[in-house]
């Protein structure tokens, strides 16, 4: 039998839903927010509060309103007063206002019917609850771009709008909207967006010395001592570093060198392993997300990727990448949806991160949009759509 003892102690610690106890770096921003929804202890019902965190890929957005979340249930336990906070994912939801109030209520009543409401009733339905329960509720909505994307601006609008209706009860619900892209402000309606700007947290890209301390943390957590040295820390950090400050990329390398090093049976985790971890690692596009893109949008996407396999340049204009999707559509026996439709996939690709755009030639005449693939191999991502294609994975 093997004497070979792993790496790790508690690989839990590097999980991409674990939140720290210590968030580093972003102790103003916890402030900014403890600021903002300070009246949620001090006066709840007095009032309710909008705000909006935004930043890139992987600069704490989620874990820093979970610990904020945290916090304040916390306190509001100490002085009695009934406060929830919910978090919901918008893409996990598809992008569905309705879905996103049935998680919320289920997480009140787990048994809660799943059928016969409206959206509206669902908020309604809501409120009463908040109402019987004497509750109140600050609700986050992650990656709120699907849920703009989808439905525009009328959520938002809506969720605002069942407190301000309520004019002599108390007010209950509070909402935190976490954005990637600014770009989807400009699609709500302008009460709501004015709102959200006034009450802003930017999360910056770490730097490398930033993402060292936040990876050394989370080794002293998650592996045995001694097993991870300091080269092997600083090259993930430089790498994180290139992937624009991006914590996330930065702790799932360490849990895949971890996974190297014991799959070599070595005693600590050598920058060899970290090299070997980079080549497997997709900094942003995971195949769970992949999944989860409609069969039009995997049909495009797989355009996108074979022209990439094709070309040394950076971008492809909108124009190729539809004529590439035609003969992937072609080859499938699918027909081709509209130029309109074909924008709605660029924009839900480019909020998923898998692609990203840009425009050229702006301010001039025949301005057209670019689209770039920087975060994967155009040459695994085919192989990839070509494998949950064929498994039917529509
Ligand atoms: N300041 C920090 N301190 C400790 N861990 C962090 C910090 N910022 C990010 N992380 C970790 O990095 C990963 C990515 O953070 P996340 O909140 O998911 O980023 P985002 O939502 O902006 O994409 C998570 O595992 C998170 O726990
Ligand atoms: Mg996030």
């Amino acid at each position: 039998m093997s004497r070979y003892s792993s790496v790790f102690k508690d690989e839990s610690k590097l999980d991409i839903n674990y939140v720290p106890h210590t968030l580093l770096h972003r102790k103003l921003q916890l402030n900014l927010l403890n600021q903002f929804f300070r009246f949620a202890v001090e006066n709840p019902g007095g009032m309710t509060q909008r705000a909006l965190i935004m930043g890139n890929i992987g600069t704490g957005k989620t874990v820093l309103s979970q610990h904020f979340g945290l916090d304040i249930t916390k306190e509001a336990k100490q002085r009695n007063i009934n406060l929830n906070y919910i978090h919901i994912n918008c893409r996990e939801c598809k992008g569905s206002l309705f879905m996103i109030l049935q998680r919320t209520i289920m997480k009140f009543y787990p048994n809660f019917p799943r059928r016969g409401y409206s959206a509206e009733e669902l908020l309604q339905a809501l409120m009463q609850i908040l109402d019987d329960k004497d509750a109140y509720l600050i609700l986050t909505l992650d990656e709120l771009e699907t849920l703009v994307q989808n439905e525009g601006s009328d959520p938002l609008y809506n969720l605002s709008r069942i407190q301000e209706d309520r004019i002599n009860a108390p007010k209950r619900l509070s909402l935190i909207c976490i954005l990637r892209q600014p770009e989807h402000l400009e699609n709500l309606d302008p009460s709501t967006r004015s709102t959200l700007q006034r009450n802003i947290i930017r999360l910056d890209d770490y730097s490398e010395a930033q993402l060292e301390d936040i990876l050394a943390d989370r080794v002293s957590l998650a592996f045995r001592d001694g097993t991870v040295p300091t080269q092997t820390l600083t090259l993930i950090a430089e790498l994180g570093n290139c992937e624009r400050g991006n914590a996330r990329y930065s702790i799932e390398l360490l849990w895949r060198a971890g996974k190297y090093a014991d799959a070599s049976e070595l005693r600590d985790v050598s920058p060899e392993c970290v090299r070997n971890a980079v080549a497997s690692v997709y900094p942003v596009v995971r195949k769970d997300m992949i999944h989860e893109f409609s069969l039009h949008e995997k049909l495009f996407l797989l355009g996108v990727a074979r022209h990439f396999k094709q070309t040394d340049s950076v971008y492809i204009s909108m124009g190729e990448a539809e004529e590439s999707y035609a003969l992937v559509c072609e080859e499938y026996g699918e027909t081709g949806r509209g130029h309109t439709q074909l924008w709605k996939y660029v924009k839900t690709l480019s909020a998923a991160g898998v692609i990203e755009t840009t425009v050229s030639g702006v301010g001039q005449r025949g301005k057209t949009t670019l689209i770039g693939l920087p975060r994967v191999p155009a040459a695994d991502l085919e192989q990839e759509l070509v494998k949950i294609l064929m498994q039917g994975g529509r």
